[in-house]
């Protein structure tokens, strides 16, 4: 578990002041620990073994995979462990065959919870939290701008968002009829879905509404394997942003999806008035 949240919610720079004498040594060798990073995955020590809690060493060893061969574990791994799991195993799952640890420990099953939006309640969508588990365990906590899984996982997020979805067509879709394409403009599993139910006219028990969301889980995994492998090659670069750093509170950058023209404005923390 990463520590200090509220700093990464809300201080514009990433470090507060609370975090600044932890993440001094982290920054320090910072620098170098990125340039060898892109220079070819090198392992050094986390805030946590410094201080002699229990070790966690990023980046995770990572070999580049082939999109479509993990769109397709994804698609059929739908059916076993639903959107969240599907992801993270469509990836996890070769790189247990091609590195073997930390990926041979690691628990995907239990990621089975995500589906419907986490338990059922249908808040992030799970393809969504899979992908960000993904990047934070393979490239790991900020150490640098190009070194960041939660811009990454924020990246998909956002692609999500505006994706007319499903886009990844599987090789042998279990529903042959055609399936109805949406912009969910969220990455939430409620408005996601819901947006797909009503274009199509199917309930959410229709083997159609199933099939869309194993496409949609594939689709997922099929881009975001696409950014590991440029992150591999040493050319990715971010798209991805924190809506919180800008916006005075977490949500989607599109607040008037919800709000429609009478967005609430949030207290500001003294630091973001100022800077303003
Ligand atoms: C997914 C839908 C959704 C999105 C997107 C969203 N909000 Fe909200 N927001 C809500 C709901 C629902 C409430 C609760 C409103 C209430 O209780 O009256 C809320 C509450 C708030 C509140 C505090 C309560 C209030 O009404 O003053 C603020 C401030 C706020 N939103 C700002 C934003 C901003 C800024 C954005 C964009 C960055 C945003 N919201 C995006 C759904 C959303």
């Amino acid at each position: 578990m990463r520590e200090g949240k509220e700093e990464v919610l809300l201080s514009s720079e990433g470090i507060s002041r609370r975090g600044l004498f932890r993440n001094a040594g982290k920054l320090a060798i910072g620098a170098t620990a990125a340039a060898a990073m892109t220079a070819g995955g090198l392992s050094f020590l986390s805030g946590a073994e410094a201080k002699g809690g229990r070790t966690e060493k990023w980046p995770w060893p990572y070999v580049k995979l082939d999109p479509e061969t993990t769109a397709e574990i994804a698609y059929n791994d739908w059916y076993r462990l639903f959107c969240g799991a599907a992801v993270v195993n469509s990836v996890f799952s070769q790189l247990r065959e091609k590195v073997g640890e930390p990926y041979n420990s690691f628990p995907v099953d239990a990621f089975v919870f995500l589906e419907g939006g986490i338990s059922g309640w249908g808040t992030v969508c799970g393809s969504n939290a899979g992908a960000n588990i993904v990047s934070n365990c393979i490239i790991g906590p900020r150490i640098a701008e190009s070194a960041d899984g939660m811009l990454m996982g924020s990246e998909m997020m956002q692609w999500y968002s505006e994706a007319r979805m499903p886009v990844y067509m599987p090789k042998n879709p279990k529903v042959k009829t055609e399936i109805p394409k949406t912009v969910s403009n969220s990455p939430l599993c409620h408005i996601s879905v819901g947006r797909w139910m009503k274009a199509a006219n199917k309930d959410l028990m229709s083997p159609e509404r199933k099939d869309r969301c194993a496409r949609v889980t594939a689709s997922v995994a099929y881009h975001l394997v696409e950014l590991l492998n440029q992150w591999k090659d040493n050319t990715y670069a971010t798209k991805g942003t924190i809506p919180s750093k800008t916006c005075g509170i977490t949500g989607q950058h599109n607040c008037t999806d919800c709000h429609g023209s009478n967005v609430p404005a949030p207290p500001l923390p003294k630091k973001m008035t100022s800077e303003k």
